[in-house]
């Protein structure tokens, strides 16, 4: 049933040669997306599955490999799956977001075809419809990097994948209805790992193996709805290697806040007496903090792992401070031969600033999230195909939000955001967190230079601390109550770009935008064509294609 090719050969694809670039491996994949009984918390849940699976398969593949996978959805709902920190060069149409496409509609397929450009690392895929991420479609999304790219690890043992997150028995129907009548989730149930909780029976079956001795490499993601987790191993530090697809300096952390949306590479060595261990992930930030473990079973090992669990961190300043021991590695690699930090991003001017911040509020009685005064609202018609077609008029209008927080941030309006972004402009965004919740922003596209943060409000002066040398180049930042975050990058990619909150409550009601960078000479230099199969939908369905991009 779940037929998984590996064809090296390209030219079978030459009617797609633009979306699958000549020379570099495709892997095929097709992927069944039903509903089936989920239990990650022991409660029997309506989940969905990938080829009967939860989480979802794990996409394994190497730096430049094009990705090609046919989505079958057997829901009676729409479905969308997006590519968590996949950056999709020239390449918008594949990003899987509401904005650059159709949902795929009930009984049909869609066929995403993607490249993993210059790009190495650990990332995640996850639905955007509806409310179905609360209850899987998610899955992990490895680029191994090339054999030539020196890695600056040893090669471990094995390369494990663990998805943690927080988890809700009550279902997506019925998250989506308490959501869409104006009210709040609430806290979680509690917290899985790979969809499943040790029992602590000495029944339970292990997570991982590993072998005394050895060294393994864990991906660790968070692929939460809104819960930041802890996530440490009872007895044995972590190395953390690698985070959104940059290698870092390769501190040893006891633990490591995971933000929703974020992941982290880390080495684990098998350095203790060989019996079962714990991993442990706890909730952070909240009233009452939920504890989740898996085992880590030694081969040939002896003896339970011991009850005895090493306790979560306190409060969030902690948190902060381990922000900022995370360092891009200047002289390492990622997906090419060059050093990382050969890209002096700290000597760019800035040429835009944008201050986004967050509010809760009430319109019309019902609780909505915005940024800057406005909460987003869909579309029909995604806002990549409106512009395309030439009907942006008959969609949305752009730069409906200013690029400081209003005055007055009570008056909330509801409409689609799009901020037109010049092409290659280098661009600050600061997001300003005035709520005691934690925040945590997500960008397509891209990755960005997570410069700074800090309690308090944001005023220029704080640009004297930024980090202009060795920030990690990475894809998804949290904030902190009361606090601010900045980030640093070029708008070079051309396409529509989702800049969202990864809490996902926030991202349904409103919590996100859409930034449009256009190509100036509308080149196929800088983006590709809208691809053949494409789902069309709204008021460009059946319209007769624009004349393509010509050079
Ligand atoms: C997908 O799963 C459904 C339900 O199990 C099954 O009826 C269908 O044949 C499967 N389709 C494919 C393409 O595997
Ligand atoms: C993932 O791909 C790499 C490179 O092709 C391969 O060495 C490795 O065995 C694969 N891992 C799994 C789990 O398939
Ligand atoms: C749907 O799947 C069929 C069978 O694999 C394939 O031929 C077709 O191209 C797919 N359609 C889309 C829109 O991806
Ligand atoms: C940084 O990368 C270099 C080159 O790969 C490596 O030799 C070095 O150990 C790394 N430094 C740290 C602190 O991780
Ligand atoms: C950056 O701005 C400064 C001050 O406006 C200017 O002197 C400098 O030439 C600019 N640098 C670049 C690379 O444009
Ligand atoms: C977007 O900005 C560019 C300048 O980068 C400008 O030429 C264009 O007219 C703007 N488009 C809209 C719709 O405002
Ligand atoms: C647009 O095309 C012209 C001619 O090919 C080129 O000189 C110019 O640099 C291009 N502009 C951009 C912004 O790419």
């Amino acid at each position: 049933m779940a037929r998984v090719l590996l064809i090296a050969m390209l030219f079978l694809w030459a009617g797609s040669i633009l979306m699958v670039q000549g020379g570099d491996p495709t892997l095929f994949f097709e992927w069944n997306v039903t509903y089936g009984t989920i239990a990650p918390l022991g409660v029997p849940v309506k989940g969905i599955l990938i080829n009967g699976q939860f989480p979802g398969p794990n996409i394994n593949s190497t730096t430049n490999n094009n990705i090609v996978i046919n989505v079958f959805n057997n829901l009676d709902e729409p479905f969308l799956v997006t590519w968590n920190g996949v950056q999709h060069r020239k390449n918008s149409w594949q990003d899987g977001v509401l904005g650059t496409n159709c949902p795929i509609p009930p009984g049909k397929n869609f066929t995403y075809k993607f490249q993993v450009k210059d790009q190495i690392g650990s990332y995640m895929y996850y639905p955007v419809t509806a409310m179905h991420k609360a209850v899987g479609g998610f899955g992990g999304l490895r680029v191994n990097s090339r054999l030539l790219i020196p890695v600056p690890y040893a090669d471990p043992a094995d390369d494990y994948t663990l998805l943690v997150g927080d988890f809700f028995n009550k279902g997506h129907t019925s998250l989506k209805k308490i959501l869409d009548s104006g009210r709040n989730l609430g806290r979680c149930d509690g917290v899985h790992l790979n969809g499943k909780v040790a029992k602590g029976d000495g029944k339970d079956e292990p997570l991982f193996t590993m072998e005394a001795g050895k060294t393994y490499k864990y991906r660790i993601c968070n692929t939460g709805i809104k819960t930041s987790l802890n996530v440490r191993f009872q007895g044995h530090t972590m190395k953390l290697v690698e985070m959104e697809g940059s290698h870092t300096m390769q501190n040893d952390y006891d633990s490591l806040d995971v933000h929703v949306g974020q992941c982290f590479s880390v080495l684990v060595t098998a350095n203790q007496e060989p019996r079962d261990y714990y991993v442990v992930a706890s909730t952070r930030f909240t009233k009452r903090e939920v504890t989740a473990t898996g085992i880590i079973r030694y081969k040939n090992g002896k003896g339970a792992a011991s009850s005895e669990l090493p306790p979560p961190p306190v409060g969030w300043a902690w948190s902060l401070n381990q922000f900022r021991t995370f360092r891009w590695n200047l002289t390492s690699n990622a997906a090419r031969p060059n050093p990382q930090g050969s890209y002096k991003y700290g000597s760019i001017n800035i040429t835009r600033t944008i201050r986004l911040a967050n509010t809760a509020q009430r319109v019309d009685g019902k609780l909505r999230y915005a940024l800057n005064g406005v909460s987003y609202v869909e579309p029909t018609t995604p806002l990549k195909l409106a512009e395309y077609y030439g009907v942006v008029d008959k969609v949305f209008k752009y730069d409906t939000i200013p690029d400081e927080p209003p005055s007055d941030n009570t008056k909330v309006t509801l409409a689609p955001i799009v901020l037109n972004m010049t092409h290659r402009n280098f661009v600050e965004i600061i997001f300003e967190n005035h709520e005691t919740a934690i925040q945590s922003y997500h960008l397509s596209g891209y990755s960005f230079f997570a410069v700074g943060m800090d309690v308090g409000k944001w005023s220029p002066e704080k640009r004297m601390n930024y980090n202009l040398l060795d920030a990690v180049s990475r894809h998804t930042i949290q904030v902190f109550p009361n606090s601010w975050s900045a980030i640093l990058l070029t708008f070079d990619n051309c396409g529509m770009w989702n800049l969202r909150s990864e809490i996902w409550d926030r991202h349904y009601l409103g919590q996100q935008l859409y930034a449009s960078v256009i190509s100036p000479n509308r080149s196929l230099k800088d983006e590709y064509n809208l691809p053949e199969g494409v789902l069309t939908c709204g008021i460009v369905q059946g319209m007769p294609r624009p004349p393509p991009f010509s050079s």
